[in-house]
């Protein structure tokens, strides 16, 4: 498509124009796809807002973008390939004909429960095909998906499901995860128990085949449901800013926010972005491995992949199985020309075996991402060394689930990379830092927070349900930016570093966890009376979970006490929310108001002692030494 940057002056190009008009910039990007019915008004507003509208008048449906329209050209091309997570299993791969026939059919499928546009559906799937498949589904009747990741508890995924009212959830009935076989259905079934009474139906595609429990009037096996569908299933027209889908984050306070994202400009910003950051060609092999729950999932590994007519690789297992080869094996294997991945994973592969990826062919590869959560410069370098081989650019993505899209990266053979810097704005996206006081800074060599001050075509909408939240989460603390959440640095040529979250969230391997969930879950056991959950660096995971903890009494068995608290934070919210570290204290240091000094928690939790400051304020400073004589640091 003639949208995709090619040269350094294509890019500064695109950059001037998306400043000086951004309306005419994004028209023709948008001028790429297929419509019903064009726009009447590119973008409603200048100012930075939750109640902007992007192509608005025009009429839609994403599939068709996704499906339909690469169908005369590529409609023999894979536009899915799937990796089981046993090696030796078979791979499956759909041609883009194969994936709309599929499509339709658990479109016509939904449709037959009653499911109509507008309603939602909610996910809880491993990685395999049907996700994809289902996910589609729904988009092409016009359904809001909800996908939830498959980590998530029984009580994590009720609360979601109640929050978008779903209708229909979908599921498999177990999860292969590595040597596991993790049950998935049941957990459902569980959730649904509390209380989820909008769900009239729960649709199960038979992955393992093993046992799982049966309910007549609700559960239907996907197998007999979507295979009978017929294969044609005509797109919903959807206004361009009807929702797409919800996806549940964590925040600094309270439950996950629902964030919303609607169909045009979603559709147009992940697609622009994909082309651009991934430079992909045509007969690419492109690989993100991702989860499909999370957003890098949906954009890149659905979306902007199939909007692009890519052909976009999806694995089922983890990283480490059957061994820790296995990346560099399907690299090989499928001869990936870009990976996409998280630093976590990258620290986590590098510590298992430096010179394991030396065993692969991985010379197809031309282009390496990264996502999620800062890389640091020993990945960063290990990752260019070993998998790039040093002739393949290594691009930061920073990005977000309110962001839609990759905002900040270098495009690779285009712009400059350097280590740990996600570097330049793409088109159309205007950072800024902030200083404490909401000044804008405009020198270079600075740091501050990080903002955005011109609207894109793929920033969230709303948080399902609450729209006032939207406004007080992230447009009302900077007025006239959107406020990420995020510190970042701005070297002497412009590349923007990103320090991390200023606020009270953790990312713990690039999952993003908001303490005061993590501390809800503790405090919900009976001999607990309170806690504070802080974040500290974690050479593998990047932040690891460190939870001080104030029992009713004297713990005499610690140990005992710790597994319970581990049980209830995977009870409450999943595994991957557990604390490294649980302190257990006498008290923690409170100001005169009452209010936990996070702050000397978090330098406690950071070893770093003589950054403490003032302890003056507190109302009982004795409880620092208490602490810090029984702190922990073992990573
Ligand atoms: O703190 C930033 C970090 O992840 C947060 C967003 O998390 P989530 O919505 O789960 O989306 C993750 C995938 C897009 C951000 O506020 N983050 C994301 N990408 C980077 C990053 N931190 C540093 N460098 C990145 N490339």
């Amino acid at each position: 498509m003639s949208v995709q940057i090619k040269t350094l002056e294509q890019y500064q190009e695109a950059f001037r124009k998306s400043i000086e008009n951004p309306e005419a910039f994004w028209a023709e990007i948008a001028d790429t796809f297929t419509w019903y019915q064009k726009w009447h008004t590119v973008v409603n507003n200048d100012m930075i807002t939750p109640d902007v509208r992007w192509f608005d008048g025009a009429k839609v449906n994403i599939t068709q973008n996704c499906l339909d329209r690469h169908i005369p050209e590529r409609g023999n091309q894979t536009a899915l390939i799937w990796e089981p997570n046993e090696p030796d299993a078979p791979t499956q791969k759909y041609t883009y004909s194969e994936l709309l026939a599929e499509v339709c059919k658990c479109a016509n499928a939904l449709k037959s429960l009653g499911v109509q546009k507008g309603d939602r559906v909610c996910f809880y799937m491993p990685m395999v095909p049907e996700v994809a498949i289902g996910i589609l589904a729904c988009a092409r009747i016009g359904a809001i998906h909800s996908v939830v990741f498959a980590g998530f508890s029984a009580n994590a995924l009720a609360e979601r499901i109640k929050d978008a009212q779903a209708k229909v959830v979908l599921c498999t009935d177990y999860n292969r995860r590595g040597p596991k076989t993790i049950p998935v259905k049941e957990v459902v079934d569980e959730a649904i128990e509390m209380g989820c009474d909008s769900v009239s139906h729960v649709l199960t595609y038979r992955s393992t085949g093993g046992d799982v429990l049966w309910d007549e009037r609700r559960d239907i096996w996907w197998h007999k449901l979507v295979d009978v569908q017929s294969t044609v299933c005509a797109p919903e027209i959807m206004d361009a800013e009807d929702p797409l889908f919800v996806l549940y984050t964590s925040g600094s306070t309270g439950k996950p926010k629902g964030v919303v994202h609607t169909t045009a400009g979603y559709m147009v910003f992940t697609c622009y972005t994909f082309m651009n950051t991934f430079q992909y060609q045509d007969g690419d092999i492109y690989w993100c491995t991702a989860d499909v729950g999370w957003v890098t999932g949906h954009s890149y590994i659905l979306y902007g992949p199939l909007l692009a007519g890519a052909t976009t690789l999806m694995f089922e297992g983890v990283p480490g199985y059957p061994d820790t080869g296995r990346f560099w094996q399907v690299i090989d294997k499928y001869k990936v020309n870009q990976f996409y991945t998280a630093p976590t994973a990258i620290r986590a592969l590098m510590a298992a075996g430096w010179d394991e990826p030396d065993k692969y062919d991985l010379s197809s590869i031309k282009v390496l991402g990264s996502v999620g959560e800062p890389i640091n410069e020993e990945a960063w370098r290990w990752y260019d060394e070993k998998i790039g081989r040093g002739n393949s650019p290594v691009i930061d993505t920073w990005w977000q689930t309110e962001t839609g899209g990759i905002m900040i990266s270098s495009l690779p053979g285009i712009t400059d990379t350097k280590p740990c810097f996600a570097a330049y704005p793409h088109p159309g996206i205007q950072p800024v830092i902030l200083d404490q006081n909401g000044q804008i800074i405009t020198e270079n060599n600075v740091e501050g927070l990080l903002c955005i001050q011109y609207p894109w075509p793929g920033m969230l909408r709303t948080t399902y349900g609450d729209h006032e939240r939207c406004r007080t989460t992230y447009f009302a603390p900077y007025p006239g930016y959107y406020f990420t959440g995020d510190a970042a640095k701005r070297d002497e040529d412009g590349r923007y570093r990103i320090i991390g979250r200023v606020d009270d969230v953790i990312n713990v391997s690039g999952h993003r966890i908001g303490t005061a969930e993590v501390e809800d879950a503790i405090n919900q056991h009976p001999e607990i009376v309170e806690s504070a959950v802080i974040g500290f660096p974690h050479d593998i995971k990047g932040q690891g979970i460190y939870a001080f903890v104030k029992a009713t009494h004297d713990v005499t068995q610690p140990e005992q006490l710790r597994k319970e608290i581990l049980e209830m934070v995977t009870k409450y919210i999943g595994p991957i929310a557990k604390p490294d570290i649980i302190q257990f204290v006498i008290q923690l240091p409170k100001t005169r108001s009452g209010k936990i000094m996070r702050r000397i928690l978090r330098k406690i939790a950071e070893n770093q002692y003589d950054q403490i400051g003032d302890i003056s304020t507190l109302i009982n400073p004795e409880s620092v030494e208490e602490i810090k004589s029984g702190a922990q640091h073992p990573f």
